[in-house]
């Protein structure tokens, strides 16, 4: 199984829409998929029309269990979502206050990865998408993943967020011992004002091919599809904001 994290501590970068968007392609391409909600807000769960405060289960119960998790175990904290092939791991609420009760707890850093190597046979990408918050729960997501997409708004003030980012990155790297491929994904990109393409031409002069080599364009069709609780790739499978992410697959799909 590929592991993706999804992660930018700024808020509505599109860290969600990226995972979503992203795992509905998989899924068209016929693999299965786990897409992992570690946002207490759990947009991504609610984006399936799955209603957090309902749920049973989630993600969260991952860290009760701890290490010794079984596999059926997180089989039962999964939901289904309409789309075949793609499931769903679901946030709730109970996430926000992890980092008081376990963040200090030795052994924490390691919860997700453990449960997604229990299920490695089960899937072939799990995605991971990340609360706007550095925490217990990126530090977990971090570590479970062989590359993290890092969605950059593209206007001037999203780089200097960045800058933060890629640092505490580098910090926990050296904590973990692991050296994180990242890819910097620029979103919302408007090709008709002057900032977008400011702020493309510097992430590229600063980050060099870090920075993946296409964009993701401001595309309304996003929004409509959240709002119609689908995938972007079902909901609107023709608009050029899907064509973007179906070409930022490929490219990361060959990069591994
Ligand atoms: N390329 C785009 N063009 C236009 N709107 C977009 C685009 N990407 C995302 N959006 C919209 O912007 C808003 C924020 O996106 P999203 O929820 O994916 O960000 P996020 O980084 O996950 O936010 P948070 O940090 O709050 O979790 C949403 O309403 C989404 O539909
Ligand atoms: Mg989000």
């Amino acid at each position: 199984m590929i592991v993706w994290t999804v992660a930018n501590q700024k808020g509505g970068v599109g860290k969600t829409t990226t995972t979503v968007t992203l795992g509905g392609l998989l899924a068209e391409r016929s693999e299965r998929v786990l897409l992992v909600d570690t946002d207490p807000h759990a947009s991504l769960t609610y984006y399936f029309g799955i209603d957090s405060e309902q749920l049973e289960m989630s993600v969260f119960d991952l860290f009760i269990k701890g290490k010794n998790v079984k596999k059926e175990e997180i089989i039962q904290m999964l939901c289904p979502s309409t789309i075949e092939g793609l499931d769903i791991l679901p946030a709730t609420m109970a996430l926000a206050t992890l980092d008081r009760t376990l963040g200090s707890k030795t052994g924490m850093g390691l919860i997700l990865k453990n449960a997604l190597e229990v299920l490695s046979d089960e899937y072939d990408y799990a995605i991971i998408d990340c609360p706007p918050v550095l925490g217990v729960l990126m530090v977990n997501a971090l570590a479970a993943s062989s590359r993290i997409l890092v969605p950059v708004q593209t206007e001037f003030l999203a780089l200097k967020g960045l800058e933060r980012m890629l640092r505490t990155m580098e910090l926990m790297q050296s904590s973990q011992s692991k050296a994180y491929r990242y890819t910097i994904v620029p979103t919302m990109y408007d090709k008709r004002t002057k900032a977008s393409l400011e702020a493309y031409h510097r992430l590229r002069e600063m980050y060099g091919d870090r920075v993946w080599t296409s964009v993701i364009p401001v595309d309304t069709k996003f929004r409509d599809a959240s709002l119609a609780q689908q995938p972007p790739s079902t909901y609107a499978p023709k608009s050029r904001g899907v064509f973007a992410y179906s070409t930022l697959l490929t490219y990361l799909q060959q990069k591994r």
